[in-house]
């Protein structure tokens, strides 16, 4: 049984002080039940880099895990503007997003590099989130499957053999992000499923059917559930919704299949 995880990408949003008060709410609230969250699922935050500090003492001894939106694959040197694996790690952080669409559409960055900082990523000891999904325009031309399944092939062709199961693997279609247009769960369950079955062929069955796959693109707390229900969707990967406690907090206690 893989566990859920659900997953907040709080994008360029909220400052130290918010992100405090941000996570002492949902705390607070996923507190209430805490032992029963915690039986069957994962939940992270991913704030940007500035608040990460900050964060890391909000969450002190809680369950949720801190994440970082992105990573450069070199340890460390002339790289302006980028941030390493052991920066990250000084301050906790578990999970790392890597390949994110706003990152490869608006950053530039491309499907090689977002395979070398998912394996950096890996071999310092963290586990990256690896994002794929296809623009509106590539899904009307019928190239879905065609972009998704390239995305994942490269982005863990430098992936360590012996971290093959310690990757999350997140189908983002870009024209549901920020959108307000979900993709129905049963689209989302024909590509999960074709992802999975490409995981099963690269790595064997074992390590395909434990590695997780999310969904995100307008997840908010009145779709998680029929999203949730699907056989290859184990969790989210929320942007807008995940920056209110509440909201948040309902969509980690998405009813479990
Ligand atoms: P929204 O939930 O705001 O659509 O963003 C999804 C996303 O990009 C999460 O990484």
């Amino acid at each position: 049984m893989r566990r859920k995880l659900f997953a907040a990408n709080w994008k360029m949003n909220l400052t130290p002080a918010e992100g405090r008060t941000l996570i002492a709410a949902l705390r607070a609230d996923l507190d209430r039940d805490a032992a029963a969250l915690a039986r069957d699922r994962d939940v992270l935050v991913a704030p940007p880099f500035l608040a990460i500090p900050a964060a890391a003492q909000a969450l002190a001894g809680s369950a949720v895990a801190l994440g970082a939106q992105n990573m450069y694959f070199e340890p460390k040197g002339a790289f302006t503007g980028e941030v390493s694996a052991e920066m990250l790690r000084f301050f906790g952080v578990s999970y790392v997003i890597v390949g994110h669409s706003e990152r490869r559409h608006i950053f530039k960055e491309d499907d090689e590099t977002v395979g070398r900082r998912a394996a950096a990523v890996a071999t310092a000891r963290m586990t990256p989130i690896l994002c794929v999904g296809e623009t509106a325009t590539e899904r009307d031309a019928g190239r879905t499957l065609e972009v998704v399944l390239r995305q994942l092939e490269i982005g863990l062709s430098q992936f360590p053999a012996r971290d093959a199961a310690n990757v999350v693997i997140a189908y983002e279609p870009v024209w549901a992000i920020g959108t307000g247009r979900t993709a129905t769960p049963e689209q989302a369950q024909t590509i999960h499923g074709a992802l999975r079955e490409a995981l099963n062929e690269r790595l064997g069955h074992d390590t395909g059917a434990a590695i997780r796959i999310l969904y995100g693109g307008s997840v908010t707390a009145d779709n998680v559930d029929t999203l949730m229900a699907k056989p290859d969707i184990d969790g989210a990967l929320v942007g807008g919704a995940s920056l209110k406690a509440d909201s948040f907090a309902r969509i980690v206690r998405a009813k479990s299949a």
